[in-house]
């Protein structure tokens, strides 16, 4: 019953269609010499089908240019989606001019030649004399020789979409285009990596490398030999899998099962690096059109951070998700337009320049925006505050482009602003500033220094001139990355530009000052490698606690460096980094002056007799992860720390940990060789290169984070032989021996949350086993540890820590 309405239905879209599309009439089987001629469209633009017409290969035409596409598109639906296209030219927008030729050849395959007989694309070299095209009902247009051997398929080389029965293997990949309607390769691609892992990740096209993926199956090897990826498998029935070299599967297509004889179906991976099923009825009417089932990530706007690349849209711009299909959608705040109108997702710029010259208040305004937020770190945090201190503190500061509160806490951020993101998750209220009466101040002329005593219209005040000019360079110079099509290469190196050209720098004390702040160095927070530290009050507007670190050990002749580390050190912005604030170098005197937090140090949480719960020290852990690969791989030089431990992590109001002492162990061996005279870092923490002649590394963080992981998991220190038996003692020993005899469990004594959540925990101790291997280039980076931590790569088994056989 219902396949005759369907059939009926079909005859009626068949007969609608007719009179628009024309094509050369065949049974899917198109000779050697057959060709087919690029013409303007309603001029008889010539295809050819496949034997029951849902697919048609041929030329369509790009937008208004008198350029066509060699694509083949699905026939009979209105909107004739475009499959696959003839692009193997990455950086050349694939096109053909009016008059161009296919022609099917027997040497070279398919050949698209311009009307002056250039070469445009081809099939991929061809093995073997071609004996005639094949253009099955799939949709895949397949060359074959006389011996039906399949010489070259558009399945084989597929662009951004696939289709059921099209398979991709290890190694292969989809690419994104431009845009909706701009063909030319665009930033995001889908890879089946060798390692069997399915991924998303955007390219940077400077170096053609991949970006850290913001989406991957971790259908790799794992702990279960054979689990690993092997092929990315699009069922004739329309189901998408990842099947495993044992022949498990990975399931991506869920939700509702459709018939494959009722409609269509394709996977596409958008420009905007969402990939996604998609169902349209084969039936004719009016409204039909492409559905989602399913796509992936979860949330695009959240998922792409800085180290998956540059945000899905423009700086100061605002991702939505649109809850219809997942996909995002780009915003410019009020006061604030595109840059270029055409590029809904680029970047939009302030419709004004703020200036510390006037009065501030009357002029700007706040737009209230709700969980929003961007993740260019804070230039400034205040806590306990109403949402009205928090805008009323925005409005008054010539400096803050917008103002983030949640939980009583502030944080302003200066422009331009990056991966701005709209989530329910995040619940913040935003205050956004524009200025009220529209007007867009004059560009202040560049500052030379003769003409610019006592003339009251140009800017005097040397804030607002680097405001204005690094805002003037930066806008340049995206102007200048757009015209090369290089935008999202220099984004994360103009943020870094606009950083250091507005940043307030450290604030110098006079050691007399801390010493009022301190009242006299008495009440004394703690006691590290480096120094001894003091808390104290400062005067900044109003009053802020702080830590002051008086340093030990004193460098002579080190004044230059000093505050050269020191300033580097002040640059460094966060979320998992204790702030610096000021420093006093006067005489022999060295100090050093952060912003203080109000829950102690880790050790503290972590060894006191009630343990804190399993959740929130998972999430210091990988706060910590965090702030360790922002040190190392972020930084424009990697920074050791040297001195990771429990004592050094602080935790703050909602026990955030926060990493402190970062960029002391460079700045108290300056003078230093590189081969290090003096072990740094603290018994039971140092990796084992310490002693021996190898150099240090960043890896040395890296062992350190791994024990300091492990006392996380079992709430005790790394080596306790007063409440522990021998073969408990050193706690890195015993716990690999637990693991390796399959009892993780015991680690734990008995802690109920935590076996509940027994893959994380045995994924935990992994990633600490892999952190504390004797040999450096056996441990992770960081980078990968937060990776592990987020279960975006999973984690294989990881060898014993030590080289040498301990005695059991
Ligand atoms: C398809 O048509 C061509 C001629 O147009 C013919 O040579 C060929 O045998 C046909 N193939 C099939 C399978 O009918
Ligand atoms: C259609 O093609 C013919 C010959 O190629 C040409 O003379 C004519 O102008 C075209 N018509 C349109 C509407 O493009
Ligand atoms: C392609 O086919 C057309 C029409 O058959 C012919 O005029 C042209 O010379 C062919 N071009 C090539 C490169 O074979
Ligand atoms: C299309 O190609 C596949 C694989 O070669 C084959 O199994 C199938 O029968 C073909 N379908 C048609 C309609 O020719
Ligand atoms: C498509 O984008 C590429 C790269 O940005 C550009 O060179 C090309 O001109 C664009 N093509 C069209 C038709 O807009
Ligand atoms: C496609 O895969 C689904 C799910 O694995 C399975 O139920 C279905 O039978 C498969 N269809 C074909 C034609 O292999
Ligand atoms: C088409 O429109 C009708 C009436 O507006 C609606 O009931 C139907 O769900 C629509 N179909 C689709 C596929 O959107
Ligand atoms: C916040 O605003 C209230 C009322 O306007 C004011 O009394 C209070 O001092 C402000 N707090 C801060 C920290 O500025
Ligand atoms: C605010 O506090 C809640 C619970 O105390 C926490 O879940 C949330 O992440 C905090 N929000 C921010 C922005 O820190
Ligand atoms: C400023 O622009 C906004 C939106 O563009 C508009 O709603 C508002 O009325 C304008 N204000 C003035 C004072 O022109
Ligand atoms: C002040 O600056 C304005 C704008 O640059 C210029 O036109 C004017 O001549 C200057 N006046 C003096 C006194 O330098
Ligand atoms: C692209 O790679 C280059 C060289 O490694 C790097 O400097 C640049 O920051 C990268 N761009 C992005 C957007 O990650």
């Amino acid at each position: 019953m219902e396949m005759a309405f369907t059939a009926q239905l079909l005859l009626l879209s068949s007969l609608f269609l007719q009179p628009v599309l024309v094509h050369s009439q065949t049974n899917g089987s198109i000779a050697v010499g057959g060709s087919l001629t690029a013409t303007a469209e309603g001029n008889s633009s010539l295809s050819w089908l496949s034997p029951s017409g849902d697919f048609a290969f041929g030329f369509r035409p790009l937008g208004n240019n008198d350029l066509l596409l060699l694509s083949i598109w699905y026939a009979k639906i209105p909107d004739r989606t475009i499959v696959w296209y003839a692009n193997n030219k990455p950086a050349v927008a694939p096109a053909a001019p009016l008059g161009s030729t296919v022609n099917l050849t027997a040497h070279s395959g398919l050949v698209l030649t311009s009307p002056q007989g250039e070469e445009l694309w081809k099939s991929e070299t061809i093995v073997g004399v071609v004996a005639n095209g094949v253009f099955n009902d799939t949709g895949n247009f397949v060359l074959e020789d006389d011996s039906s051997k399949k010489l070259w398929e558009s399945f084989k080389n597929p662009t951004d979409t696939i289709l059921p029965g099209q398979i991709i293997q290890t190694g292969g990949s989809l690419a994104s285009r431009q845009s909706e309607t701009n063909y030319s390769k665009g930033r995001f691609q889908l890879r089946l990596q060798q390692d069997g892992n399915l991924v998303l990740n955007s390219i940077n096209f400077t170096t053609e490398s991949t970006n850290t993926p913001y989406y991957g199956t971790a259908t790799t090897t794992g702990t279960v030999p054979g689990s690993e990826g092997k092929q990315l498998v699009f069922n004739d029935s329309g189901y998408m899998y990842v099947l495993r070299e044992n022949g498990g599967k990975y399931t991506l297509t869920w939700g509702n099962r459709v018939s494959a004889m009722a409609y269509y179906t394709r996977a596409t991976l958008n420009f905007d690096g969402v990939f996604a099923q998609y169902v349209h009825p084969k039936t004719f009417s009016g409204n039909a059109s492409w559905e989602p089932l399913w796509s992936l990530p979860e949330n695009i706007c959240l998922d792409i951070d800085a180290d998956s690349g540059p945000g899905v849209c423009g700086f100061n711009s605002i991702c939505t998700l649109s809850a219809a299909d997942k996909r995002p959608k780009c915003e410019c705040p009020r006061g604030f337009s595109l840059l270029d109108p055409n590029d809904l997702y680029g970047s939009c710029k302030p419709d004004f320049i703020q200036s510390c010259e006037e009065e501030e208040e009357h002029l700007y305004d706040v737009q209230l925006l709700t969980n929003t937020d961007w993740l260019t770190p804070e230039y400034a945090r205040s806590e306990e505050f109403t949402a009205d201190n928090c805008s009323e503190s925005c409005i008054q500061d010539c400096l803050c482009g917008v103002a983030i509160y949640s939980n009583q806490t502030c944080w302003k951020k200066e422009l331009p602003l990056s991966y701005g993101r709209v989530d329910s998750s995040l619940r913040t209220t935003t205050f956004i500033k524009f200025r009220k009466d529209n007007s867009t101040l004059p560009v202040p002329p560049s500052p030379s220094p003769d003409d610019k005593k006592n003339n009251k219209t140009t800017f005097t005040g040397i804030r607002p001139v680097i405001l204005a000019a690094a805002l003037l360079v930066c806008l340049v110079l995206i102007a200048a990355a757009f015209s090369l099509g290089l935008f999202f290469t220099f984004q994360k190196k103009q943020v870094r530009i606009m950083q250091s050209g507005l940043n307030i720098s450290l604030r110098p004390f006079s050691y007399q000052e801390l010493q009022e702040a301190t009242n006299g160095f008495t009440e004394e927070l703690g006691r590290g490698s480096f120094g001894v530290v003091y808390k104290g009050i400062i005067q900044n507007g109003s009053q802020v606690q702080v830590a002051v670190k008086k340093l030990h050990c004193v460098i002579q002749d080190g004044d230059k460096e000093f505050k050269t580390e020191v300033n580097v050190i002040g640059k460094i912005h966060h979320k998992n980094l204790v702030r610096l604030l000021g420093y006093c170098d006067e005489g022999q005197q060295r100090l050093l002056v952060y912003e203080l937090l109000s829950n102690g140090t880790l050790a503290s949480f972590l060894f006191a007799d009630v343990k804190p719960s399993w959740g929130q020290r998972m999430e210091i852990a990988y706060g910590i992860a965090k702030g360790l690969e922002y040190l190392h791989e972020e930084c424009s030089t990697p920074i050791i720390h040297c001195d990771i431990k429990p004592q050094n992590i602080l935790l703050d109001d909602y026990y955030t940990a926060w990493i402190s002492d970062f960029g002391l162990a460079k700045l108290l061996m300056m003078n230093q060789s590189h081969t290090h005279t003096a072990i740094r870092g603290t018994k039971g923490y140092v990796a084992p290169e310490w002693f021996s002649n190898m150099p240090i590394t960043t890896k040395v963080d890296v062992y350190s984070f791994g024990v300091v992981l492990l006392e996380i998991i079992c709430c005790r220190r790394s080596i306790d032989v007063e409440n522990n038996c021998e073969e408990k003692a050193i706690l890195t020993n015993w716990v690999y021996d637990c693991y390796q005899e399959g009892k993780t469990d015991a680690v734990l004594d008995h802690e109920t949350e935590a076996l509940l959540d027994k893959k994380n925990l045995e994924k935990s101790v992994m990633v600490a086993i892999w952190c504390i291997q004797e040999d450096p280039s056996l441990r992770p980076t960081m980078r990968k540890v937060v990776q592990m931590l987020e279960g975006v790569v999973e984690v294989r088994a990881p060898p014993c820590p030590s080289s040498y056989t301990r005695s059991a």
